[in-house]
């Protein structure tokens, strides 16, 4: 049986290549830092960088920053990568701002206008309003406020679109419209260049307002689609330092949905900050207060308890990260068990079914399968084989006070409790050293070393006592 299809092909589908302009110039006074707005972060990044990333997931081939306040520094931040800059040294407005990015903005080319300080957006809400518009169309992203004091209205006729009046400028019939604009407009560069040459700025704020360009738009008989935002969080700008908290929050809670659609279980998913990237297999557990920083990777049956901070490291299958941990550049096997109060540093590696515990610091080692490391111990710059039992108390003496030196030691050996390894230093497998001893040879296999001066008791000695005055 032959099943007729309907066939796709009367819908022609255009590509038209996507220039998107991000509007960073303002100084955002009321942060109060010496930072440029835009740099202040948002889940462990720039806030910019969030609009950069989404402009590249939406595949545009041009990105240009409009900078202005702290320019230098903004640029700083992306030094290397594919985007343009243009320079706008006066504030005059968000039309005089986008003129400045237009020059080098190709005519075929359509625009997409964002803001650097609206960094919750997400590519799927963009795209909508690119699919709303033929390629001569106009789009701008509204959303409906209950309190819409301040911002642009959107005013529509019959309804549609037929112009913005921003909030200084609008009657009150104006000013009880709900529908406002979020800034984010959409538009062939040709036209917007047209456009732009038209605007002035005889309005109450003497500005050059990119909104009139929608009703120059009407005017010339080209349909403008108002294209809803699902929720205001989504859209929202960011000018002071509670709404820098409020957007962290709602994207935290943003990640959090994600991972947990994904099938990766939180005690509370508003407990828990991701500040970078955080991928994890199967069955993963996380419980409160736990923060993950850079890139982190969890592998299938992975419990995170309580208080721990994970910064780019890779946690292997079924292992126990138990509470107040701090984990930075590691990576541990399968099964293995760390913590409470473990500190495991840049380079630290461990194999598989490997056990840290209590006040145990770990740096640039590598500890082989089934290996122990139970209490108050540091090892640095130390290779420990399999089945190793280092006791509580241990420290490899890794420095001179100029320079560093490794320890190595053997398979099966067994590390007496107190004992200072002083590098280098080789124990040799299935060695003992003895409780309390500074071991600053090679220890040898298989033999008991130790290095402890002879315990005496003195019998002449008596408890001194107080004097009385
Ligand atoms: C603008 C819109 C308004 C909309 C609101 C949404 C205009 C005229 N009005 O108003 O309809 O409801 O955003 O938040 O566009 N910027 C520059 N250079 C400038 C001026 C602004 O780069 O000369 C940047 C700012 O850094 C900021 C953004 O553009 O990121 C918006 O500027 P702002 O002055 O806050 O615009 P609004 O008055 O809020
Ligand atoms: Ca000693």
């Amino acid at each position: 049986m032959i099943i007729a299809r309907p066939t796709t092909a009367s819908r022609k589908i255009v590509r038209v290549k996507l220039s998107i302009i991000i509007l960073a110039a303002g100084q955002g006074t009321r942060m109060r830092s010496e930072k440029p707005k835009v740099l202040q972060s948002l889940a462990g990044r720039p806030m910019l960088r969030h609009v950069v990333e989404c402009a590249r997931a939406l595949g545009a081939a041009d990105i240009c920053v409009v900078h202005g306040f702290g320019g230098a520094e903004v640029q700083d931040e992306f030094a290397g990568e594919k985007m343009r800059w243009a320079l706008q040294s006066e504030q005059l407005g968000t039309g005089h701002a986008v003129m400045q990015a237009m020059p080098e903005t190709p005519d075929d080319n359509r625009v997409l206008i964002l803001f650097g300080d609206v960094p919750l957006l997400r590519p799927a809400t963009l795209k909508r309003i690119i699919d709303a518009c033929a390629p001569d169309e106009v789009g701008v992203l509204t959303v409906d406020m209950e309190n819409p004091f301040g911002y642009g209205r959107i005013v529509r006729e019959h309804g549609k679109v037929v112009r913005n009046v921003e909030e200084k400028d609008a009657n009150a019939v104006e000013r009880a419209i709900r529908e406002i604009n979020t800034g984010v407009q959409s538009m062939p560069a040709a036209r917007l260049k047209g456009w732009l040459s038209r605007l002035g700025n005889s309005n109450s704020q003497g500005e050059y307002y990119l909104t009139d360009v929608l009703g120059m738009a009407v005017e010339d008989g080209i349909a403008v689609h108002g294209v809803k935002a699902e929720s205001w969080v989504e859209v929202m700008g960011i000018n002071d330092r509670k709404q820098l908290a409020q957007a962290e929050r709602a994207l935290q809670a943003r990640q959090v949905d994600e991972l947990m659609s994904q099938g990766v279980g939180f005690a509370d998913p508003a407990r828990v900050d991701i500040r970078g990237t955080l991928s994890c297999g199967k069955d993963v557990f996380i419980d409160v207060n736990a923060v993950f920083e850079g890139d982190v990777v969890l592998g299938d049956n992975v419990r995170i308890e309580s208080n721990n901070v994970i910064r780019n490291s890779n946690i292997g299958d079924d292992n126990v990260i138990h509470p107040n941990c701090h984990i930075e550049g590691a990576t541990t096997g399968a099964h293995c068990e760390i913590g409470p109060f473990s500190r495991l540093r840049p380079g630290a590696e461990l194999a598989a079914h490997v056990k840290v515990g209590n006040f145990v610091e770990i740096k640039k080692s590598t500890v082989a399968d089934g290996s122990k490391v139970n209490h108050l111990t540091y090892i640095g710059d130390t290779t420990i084989g399999k089945n190793v039992n280092v006791g509580a108390g241990t420290i490899t003496c890794n420095y001179d006070g100029a320079n560093k030196f490794r320890t190595i030691i053997g398979d099966n050996a067994f590390i007496g409790s107190g004992v200072e390894l002083v590098a280098p230093v080789e124990v040799g497998a299935g060695a003992v050293i003895g409780a309390g001893s500074t071991i600053s040879k090679d220890a040898p296999p298989d033999k008991l070393t130790l290095e402890r001066s002879r315990q005496v008791t003195v019998p002449s000695w008596t408890r001194p006592s107080k004097k009385s005055h």
